[in-house]
């Protein structure tokens, strides 16, 4: 065993280029996903307050900006829909003209190349803001199991090249591989949010997509902050069911879940770095009191270090920026 005086690791930190050729874990655009919100209308670009930086866009906008992650080398973006209008059972969720039907089918017009990622789940579309259909004032998991299908099977047939059902319904990435299959789309993979957790982190999400649930809270369906060991579960279950990508979310409070799941699964393991985590970064950046930039990097070095083979992040544009001026 070396040891100090022979021993200094000091020696490997002295200049750039030898720190730059040591370095474990290098972040890449190629492995972000950009999650985007879309609403109806036209010239539509509002501010989401409390993520600098990110907007609901109407279509003709959306497209622009899709144009703009593109050239950045990023290669796929994840959609959000906000309806015209909510109902109790998320009508415009598995409507084939709703809102995100149209934004893939544009998205694919204009830059066919981007990667269309759909996020399937019920929240945004109903107006009671739980994640499925409710019955006798608790969420119904195998009535929604079928909407959610029926979602899925919408966005196949818009032209989405991957489906990411984040209901946290049991059963749900079955129910989809199911139908998916039935209307031939046995090629499209399925990217399961599997252990996804019931988060104050997704406070600013709720804005942006107006999905606050009106009563009560989602900790029926979403995990419990405390279990790892469960998480594993939720992993393996979205497996025998047909996922071929598994995610954890949020990211930043859960690096030992992502690392977990990194050790014992051999697929592709997604981390969703999620709207509270970015409004943190942004808060404390504008105020003076971290730098945004290193933070950034930082934290997303720290989630793929974890073991993150893919990152969700609200981040993707910036970073993707930041990294082409390294090179
Ligand atoms: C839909 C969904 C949510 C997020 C992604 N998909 C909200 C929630 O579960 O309440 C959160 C994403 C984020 O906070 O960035 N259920």
């Amino acid at each position: 065993m070396v040891s100090f005086p022979e021993l200094r690791l000091r020696r490997l930190r002295g200049q750039e280029p030898l720190r730059n050729m040591v370095r474990e874990t290098r972040l890449s655009a190629a492995e972000f996903v950009y999650p985007m919100f879309v609403t109806h209308g036209e010239g539509v670009r509002d501010a989401i307050e409390p993520m600098p930086g990110c907007f609901q866009l109407s279509l003709d906008q959306l497209t622009e900006e899709v144009g703009e992650v593109a050239s950045l080398g990023i290669p796929a973006v994840l959609l959000f829909g906000l309806p015209a209008e909510k109902d109790p059972v998320g009508s415009e969720g598995y409507d084939p003209e709703g809102i995100i039907q149209e934004a893939i089918r544009s998205i694919k017009r204009t830059t066919p190349g981007m990667m269309v990622i759909t996020d399937v789940c019920m929240c945004e579309y109903t107006d009671h803001g739980h994640c499925g259909i409710i019955e006798n004032g608790i969420v119904d998991n195998d009535k929604t199991l079928e909407l959610l299908a029926r979602t899925a099977v919408t966005h196949a047939q818009a032209g989405a090249d991957m489906i990411a059902p984040s209901a946290m319904m049991d059963g749900q990435v079955w129910a989809i591989r199911q139908a998916l299959n039935d209307t031939g789309y046995t090629d499209l993979p399925i990217m399961g949010y599997a252990a996804k957790y019931a988060s104050a982190f997704y406070g600013p999400f709720r804005v942006a997509a107006g999905s606050t649930p009106q009563f009560g809270d989602r900790r029926s369906y979403q995990m419990d902050p405390a279990n790892a060991r469960m998480a594993m579960r939720e992993i393996e279950a979205d497996i025998a069911e047909g996922a071929d990508i598994v995610m954890v979310k949020p990211a930043m409070a859960y690096l030992d879940v992502i690392r977990r799941a990194k050790d014992r699964f051999d697929y592709p393991l997604a981390a969703y770095n999620v709207s509270g985590e970015y409004s943190m970064i942004k808060a404390a950046s504008r105020q003076g009191w971290i730098d945004g930039k290193n933070a950034t990097m930082e934290l997303l070095t720290g989630i793929k270090r974890a073991g993150a083979d893919i990152i969700l992040t609200y981040h993707a544009k910036e970073v993707a920026q930041w990294l082409r001026e390294i090179e």
